[in-house]
């Protein structure tokens, strides 16, 4: 698996590579401009040293170079102090005046060319860095030579750019550690329209396959794929519709047939065939009637001003239904509000979910027993039945198109249920499904009432 997949995860990593990379370079930055600063300033004080110390060249009367060093000076450059030193030479080299015990000039390599020169020599033990100035004195050139020994240097400059290191890795890192916190913030940011958008795309699915993905909040650079999975929704949308319109015309051109051999086997003479045949078609036709009404509601659309009498509604179809109940030697009753009861919605649709549950209630209940319709005034229907009921582990799989107990038993599409709830779905409502004591099922569907 590849490490590190979360887009924040990566920044982070990145991040803190780029933390790390950017306090060390700053780190060695600042202290390189830091020691440029203090050699800058050694040199400034070394050539004003060498100045000093030309000040205090004279010529005497017999024309030869005189140095007279002040009592100050004299204790700056003593042997005992050890940390200054000078020299004076004259244009061949020659060591006119110095410092050291052993009279040397302080840098041999100083090529008495320039106006001032910086210099650095190794000896013995010490380094000795400073700076060559040529002076005029008289008429004779000579150059004096100023130097400090860095070993004996005045540790605190050194100590400065040394802790300088430790100062500036404490001060960067929280810095940037603070900029890393702000950017893990900032993104989360930025990704939150694209979390919301995935909350969506959950929810698409065959039942709405309406839903799109916002793009108005969705970082531009991330637009494109959402705008991309709009446009496949789209055309899978368009697919189910062609798939929807397929099976509602292949349903409605299985009627003409239908209704062709009814009408073949109704002139037939042998009874047994006859009445054998016509429960045959009745069971196809049947199954040709679920599929259409499935396949026409997916496409269809509640007008929001239809109102339904659920009362006068479920009257009519147990007064449908009474036929087929009594053939069965069943009963059907009708109880509750007997005063119109006013719902939202289409009159037809609430007739073809009760009736689906009515045949449901006739088919399962037992010989000898009674369907009942029981309206209430808060917009509830129920139809209940004494059959065997709904055991707890099917309460979900009844609703799936095409599941039935039994898959052997004829006229059955397990189609009903698939219907109510997408009628209920269309209406808002809600069903319930209880079993009843000591047996039989109770299904509900309750609409929200017209006030
Ligand atoms: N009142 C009930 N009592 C017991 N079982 C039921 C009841 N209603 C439905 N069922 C079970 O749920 C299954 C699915 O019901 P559904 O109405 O969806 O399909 P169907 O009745 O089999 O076929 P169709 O209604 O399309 O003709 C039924 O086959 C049956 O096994
Ligand atoms: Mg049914």
């Amino acid at each position: 698996m590849p490490r590190f997949q979360s887009i924040l995860s990566r920044i982070v990593i990145l991040h803190i590579v780029a933390v790390v990379i950017t306090s060390i370079l700053m780190s060695v930055g600042l202290s390189w401009l830091l020691s440029y600063a203090t050699n800058n300033i050694h040199n400034k004080a070394m050539q004003e040293q060498a100045n000093a110390v030309a000040e205090r060249l004279s010529v005497d009367a017999d024309g030869r170079l005189q140095l007279n060093l002040s009592s100050d000076l004299l204790g700056l450059y003593s042997p005992e102090y050890g940390r200054y030193s000078f020299a004076v030479i004259d244009a061949h080299g020659a060591v006119l005046f110095s410092s050291a015990k052993d009279h040397t000039a302080l840098f041999p390599a100083d090529t008495r060319r320039g106006e001032v020169e910086f210099l650095q020599q190794r000896r013995d033990s010490a380094t000795v860095s400073g700076a060559s100035v040529r002076k005029t004195i008289g008429n004779q050139t000579v150059w004096v030579q100023a130097g400090e020994d860095l070993t004996n240097r005045d540790v605190l400059t050194d100590d400065i750019v040394a802790d300088f290191y430790k100062d500036v890795g404490w001060i960067t890192l929280p810095i940037l550690l603070v900029l890393l916190i702000t950017d893990i913030a900032i993104f989360r940011r930025a990704l939150r329209p694209l979390r919301e958008a995935s909350e969506i795309a959950a929810e698409i699915g065959p039942t709405r396959p309406g839903l799109r993905l916002p793009t108005k909040e969705i970082p531009r650079e991330v637009r494109p794929l959402v705008s991309a999975v709009n446009l496949g929704l789209d055309r899978m949308e368009e697919g189910f519709k062609i798939q929807r319109e397929f099976t509602a015309d292949a349903a409605h051109e299985l009627r003409t047939p239908l209704s062709i051999l009814r009408t073949r086997i109704d002139v037939l003479e042998d009874t047994e065939i006859r009445q054998a045949l016509r429960h045959n078609v009745e069971g196809m036709a049947h199954i040709v009637g679920q599929l259409l009404d499935f396949a026409e509601l997916d496409a269809v659309a509640i007008d929001p001003t239809e109102k339904a009498d659920l009362q006068s509604v479920a009257a009519e179809v147990a007064e449908f239904v009474a036929p087929l109940a009594l053939a069965q030697g069943k009963d059907v009753a009708l109880s509750g509000a007997t005063a119109p009861v006013w719902v939202r919605g289409s009159a037809e649709m609430l007739s073809r979910a009760i009736r689906n549950l009515a045949e449901n209630a006739i088919n399962h209940t037992a010989p000898g027993s009674t369907v009942e319709f029981v309206v209430e005034d808060s917009g509830k229907v129920s139809v209940l039945d004494q059959g065997p009921g709904i055991a707890e582990h099917e309460r979900e799989l009844i609703f799936r198109r095409f599941w039935r107990r039994d898959r052997r038993k004829a006229g059955s599409t397990g189609l009903g249920l698939s219907i109510v709830q997408r009628i209920a779905e269309l209406h808002s409502a809600t069903i319930t499904v209880e079993n009843r004591r000591p047996n039989g099922a109770c299904f509900s569907l309750k609409f929200a009432p017209l006030k």
